[in-house]
């Protein structure tokens, strides 16, 4: 039933002119994963390979995630979906405006209200803005879990910035073990 629904949702997304994103598109990226889970990975926004191929994370960054993943047992494929705040790629990758965000936020929301996530994972410093705190900083509050709208939701570095300093992939590697170890604990209790 909800994936009828979330399919839906992704037309509907498909053909949004909310914003000036819409102009400059090749694709919307809508997500992807497994509907039937608890653990909801949200980004930023689409880059250049994402727009290209309508796909979340599939650039550099995404095959670096994949990996930090996988070697935690998580899998698109399996069990977790991921996608971004925006579904649009911002032009020279600019971080997305508050405007972008806000024209945006309905689909996310929906979303979440459908896959029904018990921990979202926020990708970066925008994501944990927009869905921890505006105060959110990535070095200081990341791994923390945060409970909101009687969810758990949890901010870590985003994969770009362990591209351009692996010094923090050691300290991201234990949010993400921190994560899957939560969501073992989930299927135990
Ligand atoms: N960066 C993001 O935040 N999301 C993507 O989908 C790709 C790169």
């Amino acid at each position: 039933m909800n994936s009828l629904k979330l399919e839906e949702l992704r037309k509907e997304v498909k053909s949004c002119n909310a914003c000036e994103l819409c102009k400059t598109r090749t694709n919307t990226v809508f997500g992807m994963g497994t509907i039937n889970t608890d653990l909801l990975f949200v980004g930023e926004a689409p880059g250049r390979t994402e727009d290209e191929q309508g796909l979340p994370f599939v650039g550099r960054s995404g095959q670096l995630l994949d990996k930090m993943l996988a070697a935690v047992d998580l899998f698109r494929d399996k069990n977790i979906f991921i996608t971004n705040i925006i579904k649009c790629r911002p032009p020279n990758n600019a971080d997305p405006t508050p405007d972008q965000q806000k024209a945006c936020r309905k689909f996310l929301d929906k979303q979440i209200e459908l896959i029904d996530p018990k921990l979202i994972v926020c990708v970066g410093r925008i994501a944990a803005m927009s869905l921890i705190s505006p105060s959110f900083r990535v070095t200081k509050d990341h791994g923390q879990f945060f409970q909101i709208n009687n969810r758990y939701i949890v901010g870590t570095f985003h994969p770009a910035a362990l591209l351009r300093d692996p010094g923090k992939k050691e300290e991201a590697f234990k949010d993400f073990l921190k994560i899957s170890n939560f969501v073992a604990i989930l299927h135990t209790s």
